[in-house]
């Protein structure tokens, strides 16, 4: 429970408010550590309550407490579907309103992930701005990478073309990014070459990065020229070695030799598009990600993405055999830090990406509830 204060203690600001959150900051000056409970309404309807505790380094560097004070709303689905209202937020308790409230919700969304299972509920409703839009259009996969946890989601579900037409006519007025393969993988969806041109012939083209998230292993039976010509512009190709013995010790059924025909191939039929490694790195694979990199530079890799492996925490109280062997997959803490610093003492900063194990972590649990 927040104490009583009055209002004069109280700042805050909402920062920004599109169709999936709400977002800003609150602190009360008189008690700089500790955070304060908030209320969202849409008009007279209260959506929820969240608490302002979220670490802001802006914040902590303007000499906000602890700088524990960032807030971040998720709003119901609904908003996908109608893209307004106005929004308003109080501290509860103390009734006071933060500056920028009330807000009006914006045709606008940073970040949508689609998948098969969802899609249809999208289809329908008002035209929006995309920071990036991330959408598989299949929802299995060939491979069984050890570490993946999208193989438990995996169905016969596809995106039909037409649907997918509808969606980018209807749905979309801008997207900044447009990514097809998020979490499973696009090329087992025979007519990918067709989303790409629907993409490419829509508003949906993206003025940034066109990109297509693959393993690379079927590339070869779509039409490499037809891709070319559809406007992608960003190959990302998830490889974590370059020993086939390591690789298929990882990502299981991945054939080396043909993800690196299908890249070579692909980007000399296609000039417009760059390429960009995905790397998951693991206890097996730790000692080889500088071949990984050197292989990417001998192909012009626009960049090298570094994920920490991960694995989504399981409520089951006793491991089993093969989560314990997973566990032993991860790596201990340091070593992710530690290669970072190696890999940008020999290459220097610019083409690198780390996300690490924390961070996935996060992203997953927000991610995953949605595919389904
Ligand atoms: C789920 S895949 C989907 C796209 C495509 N099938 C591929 O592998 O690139 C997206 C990315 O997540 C990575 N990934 C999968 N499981 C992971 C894990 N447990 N930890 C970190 N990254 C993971 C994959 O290697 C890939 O780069
Ligand atoms: S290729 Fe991608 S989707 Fe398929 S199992 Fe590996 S990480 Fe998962």
């Amino acid at each position: 429970m927040t104490a009583q204060a009055p209002h004069a203690a109280f700042e805050g600001f909402v920062d920004d408010c599109d169709c999936t959150r709400i977002a800003g900051w609150c602190w009360r000056s008189d008690q700089p550590d500790a955070s304060v409970e908030l209320v969202i309404r849409d008009g007279e309807r209260e959506l929820g309550c969240t608490r302002a505790d979220k670490f802001r380094r802006d914040l902590l560097l303007a000499g906000k407490g602890n700088g524990k004070h960032g807030f971040h709303f998720d709003l119901p689905e609904e908003y996908l579907l109608r893209a307004e209202g106005r929004l308003s937020v109080r501290v509860a308790d103390a009734e006071f309103e933060l500056v920028g409230s009330p807000a009006t919700v914006r045709p606008l969304i940073q970040e949508l992930i689609l998948s098969p299972p969802v899609f249809s509920r999208y289809v329908d409703g008002p035209p929006l701005d995309f920071g990036t839009l991330r959408v598989d259009i299949a929802n299995t996969c060939n491979l069984f990478c050890v570490y993946c946890p999208t193989i438990a989601l995996r169905s016969k579900e596809r995106v039909e073309l037409a649907s997918f037409e509808r969606f980018l006519s209807q749905r979309v007025s801008h997207a900044q990014n447009f990514a097809v393969g998020c979490g499973q993988e696009p090329t087992t969806h025979p007519e990918l070459v067709s989303f790409l041109e629907a993409i490419g012939n829509s508003k949906a083209k993206p003025s940034e990065m066109f990109m297509l998230v693959t393993n690379g292993t079927l590339l070869h039976k779509h039409d490499w020229a037809r891709i070319a010509k559809s406007g992608l512009n960003a190959l990302y190709i998830s490889l974590d070695s370059v020993d086939p013995e390591v690789l298929g010790g990882v990502r299981t059924g991945s054939k080396l030799a043909l993800i690196q025909e299908n890249v070579t191939g692909l980007l000399a039929a296609a000039p417009g598009v760059r390429l960009h490694l995905n790397i998951v790195v693991t206890n097996r694979n730790r000692g080889y990600v500088e071949d990984v990199i050197a292989w990417g530079t001998t192909q012009h890799a626009a960049s090298f993405t570094l994920r920490e492996m991960y694995f989504p925490p399981t409520p089951n109280p006793k491991p089993t055999i093969e989560e314990q062997e997973l566990r032993g997959l991860m790596l201990e803490e340091g070593q992710f830090a530690a290669l970072r610093e190696r890999l940008i003492a020999k290459w220097g900063p610019e083409r690198f990406v780390f996300a690490d194990r924390l961070h996935l972590e996060q992203e997953y649990a927000y991610w995953a509830p949605k595919l389904v």
